[in-house]
């Protein structure tokens, strides 16, 4: 048997780390009998007494309706594009989120993560997904990477009373994986409709993947940080945005929060330059 807690410590590294329900599901039990019994050769195969037989196998347990496979992805695009676009209020767009299933990740997510801060506020920043406090909470940036863009904000003297603060995809992946590409894509009606509702005079994407869903440019970070960016909306409003390294990557790499640093900086500059 191996060590109960180095098991839980591989399940957790491994991205096991949250119960999706209370009771623990025996998911072999329900394949097992799916399997065909294998027959001995025929030769060796002997009448088997009444009360020796093997009893009758029981039925597959059906597995619990977690998401909607049958349906196609365009499918579940075009229905995201729907609900995003039929929103004209942030708390209208959170509803159609809530009731949206098109997304596997809503199903293993505790809470769905829409924003925070203010969303009358001139600048909006976009982080990536949810983490593990967020997604407890059902509040974004709460957790360590969280703490410290507070203390980058009030760096250049803001805080959340004065930002406005989403992620490109609500719900957390399990483990903290990187979204797929598709769930990207079917989450994308919703975060650029968020953008357009909130109208932010301008947006600041924290890390990569961010960058990538707002701006569409291939580069790397590293390279596109500190260089500004275009976010079109849906409507042709363009809005500036400055990409720059996550916090949660400067908590490993502190390095380079000098970077993150003067992108902060030029970002509170265009900020005063378009609100004066
Ligand atoms: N990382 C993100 O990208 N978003 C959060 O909300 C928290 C951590």
């Amino acid at each position: 048997m191996p060590d109960l807690r180095e098991l839980l410590h591989f399940y957790a590294e491994a991205g096991a780390d949250t119960p999706l329900e209370d009771a623990p599901v025996d998911r072999l039990a329900a394949v097992e009998p799916a399997r065909k019994p294998v027959q001995p050769p025929a030769a060796t195969r002997q009448a088997v007494p009444q009360a020796e037989r093997p009893r009758p196998e029981p039925q597959p347990v059906a597995a619990p309706a977690l998401n909607k496979t049958s349906v196609p992805d365009d499918t579940k695009i075009a229905l995201a594009r729907q609900l995003a676009s039929s929103a004209t209020t942030l708390e209208q767009l959170r509803e159609q989120l809530a009731s949206f299933d098109g997304c596997n990740l809503k199903f293993t997510a505790k809470n769905l993560v829409f924003a925070d801060g203010n969303p009358h506020a001139p600048i909006m920043f976009v982080g990536e997904a949810p983490g593990r406090e967020e997604d407890l909470e059902g509040v974004p940036f709460i957790g360590r990477s969280g703490q410290l863009l507070d203390r980058m904000l009030s760096a250049i003297g803001l805080d959340r009373t004065g930002v406005y603060i989403a992620n490109t995809i609500p719900w957390r992946p399990p483990g903290n994986r990187t979204p797929t590409p598709l769930e990207t894509e079917i989450c994308r009606p919703f975060f650029e409709r968020q953008i357009e509702l909130a109208a932010p005079k301008l947006l600041v994407a924290l890390g990569g993947p961010a960058a990538k869903a707002l701006t569409h440019a291939p580069e790397g970070i590293l390279r596109l940080r500190g260089n500004w960016k275009t976010h079109r909306t849906a409507a042709g409003i363009d809005i500036p945005v400055m990409p720059t390294l996550h916090p949660a990557y400067l908590l490993r790499n502190s390095a380079q929060k000098r970077f993150a640093w003067r992108d902060f900086i030029a970002a509170k500059i265009q900020l005063r330059a378009l609100t004066q």
